[in-house]
Formats: C-alpha cells, sequence, structure tokens
C-alpha cells in the first residue's frame, strides 16, 4: 500500500534550507544516500535509518565523479518514478528525497589538453600524493570547474580502489558534499560495500562530522565462514574455495580478499576479526559481496 509522498528537492540550498527549519523543530534527521534504481538493499537501510532518527532523506544523485571516462556513466540505470514508488511503500515513509541535477556544476572551465585516458591516474607509491596527468573521472572529462577532492589515502588502495582508482575519492567527495548540504545526524549506508563504509567512517573521524555512521545488510559468503568456524583458518584455502564456486558459477573474479576488520590489510591466518571480500563478474555485472568472519 503507498504511504505519503517524499518531497522532492532538487535544488542544494533549499535542500539545507528544509533540514535547518526540521532541526530547528527539535527533529533529528536520518540520511540514506543512493544512486537511485533503488532495490532491496537500499530498502533496508531506510528501516535502519528510522531506528535513529524522526525524519528520513533519500539523496538519488548519480555522482560522474565516481567514475572514470572508460566506465559507462551514461549507460548507468535509473527509474526515477519507480523508486519514488518504492519509498512510498516503505513503512513510515520517507520525508524527503534530494535530486539535485549536478553537484559538480558551479563554474565550467574546460582545461587545455584534456586527455579521457584513464590510465592516465598514477599512484606514485610509497603513500605520496598520486600523480595527475589529465582526466582522471567524468568530473574533469567534462570540464566542470570542480577541482577539491576527499582521499583516506590508505584505506582507498586496495581491492575496488585498485580497479577502480578515482571511485573513492569520487566517492568521499560526494558524501562530504552530501553531508554539507544535508547536515544528518545519521548516515546509514551498506555494509555490502565493506570498503566504502570504512573509508566513509575514517572520513568522518578525520574530518569532524558530527554525523553517526550506521550500517546495514550483511550477505554471506556462509560456507567459507562455517569452514573458518570448524577450523580451516588458512586464508589460501578458504580463498580458493571461493574462487573455484565463483568461477563454476560462470563468474570471473576480480579480487577475493580476507583482510583484517581494522587495518583492511590482507592477513594469511585467521587469528583475529578478518572479512572475506569478494568482486566477481558475471558477464557484463560485476558484483561485489563481503562477509565478517569472527573467531
Ligand atoms: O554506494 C553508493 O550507492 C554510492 O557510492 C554513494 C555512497 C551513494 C555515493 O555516490
Amino acid at each position: 500500500m503507498a504511504g505519503k509522498e517524499p518531497e522532492i528537492i532538487t535544488d542544494k540550498n533549499q535542500m539545507r534550507k528544509w533540514s535547518r527549519a526540521m532541526r530547528s523543530q527539535g527533529k533529528t534527521i536520518g540520511f540514506v544516500p543512493t544512486m537511485g534504481y533503488l532495490h532491496e538493499g537500499h530498502i533496508s537501510l531506510i528501516k535502519e535509518a528510522h531506528k535513529h532518527t524522526n525524519l528520513i532523506v533519500v539523496s538519488i544523485y548519480v555522482n560522474p565523479g565516481q567514475f572514470s571516462p572508460t566506465e559507462d556513466l551514461s549507460t548507468y540505470p535509473s527509474d526515477f518514478h519507480g523508486d519514488i514508488q518504492k519509498l512510498m511503500a516503505v513503512p513510515g515513509g520517507v520525508d524527503a528525497v534530494f535530486h539535485p541535477h549536478n553537484l559538480y556544476d558551479h563554474a565550467k572551465s574546460k582545461p587545455t589538453g584534456v586527455n579521457t585516458n584513464s590510465s592516465n591516474y598514477h599512484n606514485s607509491g610509497g603513500g605520496g600524493e598520486p600523480e595527475r596527468k589529465g582526466v582522471v573521472s567524468c568530473v574533469e572529462e567534462r570540464g566542470l570547474g570542480h577541482e577539491t577532492w576527499v582521499r583516506v589515502e590508505r584505506l582507498e588502495k586496495g581491492m575496488c580502489g585498485k580497479s577502480r582508482p578515482v571511485f573513492f575519492r569520487g566517492v568521499a567527495t560526494i558524501v562530504t558534499k552530501l553531508f554539507n548540504i544535508v547536515e544528518p545526524d545519521v548516515a546509514v549506508f551498506g555494509k555490502k560495500d565493506y570498503q566504502q563504509w570504512r573509508i566513509i567512517q575514517q572520513m568522518v573521524r578525520d574530518l569532524d562530522f558530527s554525523i553517526e555512521v550506521a550500517l546495514s545488510i550483511n550477505r554471506s559468503l556462509s560456507r567459507a565462514k562455517s569452514d573458518a568456524e570448524n577450523g580451516q583458518i588458512n586464508c589460501m584455502e578458504l580463498r580458493n574455495s571461493v574462487i573455484q564456486a565463483v568461477n563454476s558459477a560462470g563468474g570471473r573474479i576480480d579480487y577475493a580478499e580476507i583482510v583484517d576488520q581494522e587495518t583492511l590489510e590482507a592477513v594469511e591466518e585467521i587469528q583475529s576479526p578478518v572479512v572475506f571480500c569478494i568482486a566477481a563478474w558475471f558477464g557484463k555485472v560485476r558484483l561485489i559481496d563481503n562477509l565478517e568472519i569472527n573467531i
């Protein structure tokens, strides 16, 4: 049954004004950032947000800053009308949907000599600054006048950061912008993308945002977990069995890593809490999943 219709806000100043007005009435604001095309995972984040705050804001914005020019931003799926219907069906509903047209479009100044080759992003190694030459994300490719980026330098390096070098820089930057605009009390992220969640948690701590970062949803790599619980602590063995299962299901592994929950560094044997993170291609679709193992 359809519930209340959320207020749809497209202007960032309007969004900020809405949040401030609500807070001045003593309301607390829960925030779920999304790129739209909502599914059950997003709905579970909204349900989680309802446990923390009076009001809920969902943002729907496909962020060009986290796509490199070789990734197809223009074919990213969207169904705004369908999304609103889904939000109306959530118990307790959603109070506002922030749906900006473009959060980088404050000035245009296409640099000369723009190069659309994303391999021009080089990490210099040794923990230093990356060497940036030419375009690194769709924001630079479009010649938008944006040049400030938030980077969580160590946590962004491995796993998804390896295969998508501009991804976490774009996520950290847009989440910072969204936090500044929506000014929520609590923000909820899916633990499905464990690295993203850890990066945002770290960013909130390092940049002193007074926002609580909550999380939801967890799927299972349950066989590896039960093997580990039954004494198999050798990570190579655990990884091999999952890789084999993915391959025999027709997938192609991007990475399968068992890493320390705090540092995200790979471990050889499970001696402390770890998380098993996996990304695999099934045709043109890249899926990610993770499971914490606490033994
Ligand atoms: O997880 C996502 O959908 C996106 O990375 C996010 C957090 C909405 C930022 O664009």
